[in-house]
């Protein structure tokens, strides 16, 4: 997508070296960082410098490949795996990539494992995009099917970033929204703020300012009350971790907007790639829900005179408790768009979906 007319991924490898977009600097600054050790690899998933599910993918995977070739020995592959999938554990998408990557060069002889590691990584890297193209046009269909009815504005709910910057490129929640502005279609974003980190309120609205479509941030408890005066006509998310019978985990909050949308009977959409279907996990209870700093609570950054400062708001010794993410049972769920098509969040037919 376009920053300042020029267009941009959220990673990439440039003479040889991977550049990222260091996400906890936006909107302010746009600064662009190099990753060239495991360790930075694993501190910018960690510190959440590239965060969104598919991405933190694609990160891990770069990340894994580059130390194969600085060391393709065995137990050094292993050891990084095991470093890399501890970065966040929620996402499965980051365990999913570097799956793809062990699963074949452990196989090869070390000389070969590090070229082969790179291209896995660049395969993953360019599926992501395609996938997030396809959701978009296949959610493209669900925003014209409403506004073909309402023939007004229509206005979408969304929560945290599920846009480009969570992937490569394109987004999931966010790519039919980008579909639907070049199709003309008028449409509203209501933005959730999406404490404690503001990932609504820092990135989903500037890729949707830089993009030109209209929005509106509003702080998380106000979605309830807007659905329920019929300012929304759909709710629209990422996923995390989606589970076979059609569970969705992602960002903390995104539970309660789909019970309220399912009181309002507001259709709540969930887009994903499939690299987001865990088809291991049986109960929703056993996926790992990431704990975060407390400070992430009491602490707020200010900019002021382009100097970042952090205060606390509240005292202290404050008890918090930080899950940043939680599970929405199916029952809520209207519809999963992947980029193999549109399906009920039903366990049969996203086996289909996935050709098993
Ligand atoms: O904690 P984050 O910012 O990594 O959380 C991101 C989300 O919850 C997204 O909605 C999710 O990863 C889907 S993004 C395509």
């Amino acid at each position: 997508m376009k920053v300042n007319k020029k267009d941009y991924s959220t990673i990439w490898v440039e003479k040889n070296k991977v550049k990222i977009i260091d996400q906890t600097k936006l909107p302010f600054k746009f600064v662009i960082k190099e990753l060239s050790s495991l360790k930075s690899f694993f501190n910018a998933i960690k510190k959440m410098e590239v965060r969104g599910a598919p991405l933190i993918g694609v990160t891990a995977a770069f990340g894994l490949a580059l130390e194969v070739y600085r060391n393709p020995n065995k137990s050094n592959i292993l050891k990084s795996y095991r470093t890399l999938c501890n970065s966040r554990p929620t996402a499965i998408n980051l365990k999913w990539a570097l799956d793809e990557i062990i699963k074949v060069i452990l196989k090869m002889p070390p000389e070969q494992r590090g070229l082969e590691s790179m291209k896995i990584a660049n395969k993953i890297r360019n599926d992501d995009i395609n996938s997030c193209k396809q959701i978009g046009k296949y959610g493209l269909e669900v925003i014209k099917k409403i506004y073909k009815k309402k023939k007004k504005c229509v206005n979408i709910l969304t929560h945290c970033n599920a846009g480009w910057l969570a992937t490569v490129d394109w987004g999931t929640a966010l790519a039919p929204i980008f579909y639907a502005k070049k199709k003309k279609i008028p449409i509203h974003i209501w933005v959730d703020e999406t404490r404690p980190r503001n990932q609504g309120a820092l990135l989903t609205s500037w890729e949707l300012k830089n993009e030109n479509i209209s929005h509106t941030v509003i702080v998380d408890n106000a979605g309830g009350h807007l659905m329920q005066n019929k300012q929304i006509d759909m709710c629209l998310v990422g996923s995390d971790r989606t589970t076979i019978s059609g569970n969705v985990c992602n960002k903390i909050g995104t539970y309660l907007k789909a019970v309220v949308a399912y009181e309002n009977k507001i259709p709540f959409f969930v887009a994903l790639p499939t690299s987001t279907i865990d088809k291991k996990i049986k109960k929703i209870s056993d996926i790992p829900i990431e704990l975060r700093d407390g400070d992430e609570l009491s602490k707020v950054n200010l900019k002021i005179k382009n100097k970042f400062i952090s205060m606390n708001v509240y005292a202290k010794d404050t008890p918090t408790l930080n899950p940043a993410f939680d599970v929405t049972p199916k029952k809520f769920i209207t519809k999963l768009i992947t980029e193999k098509g549109i399906c009920d969040p039903k366990q049969e037919l996203i086996k289909k979906l996935l050709g098993n």
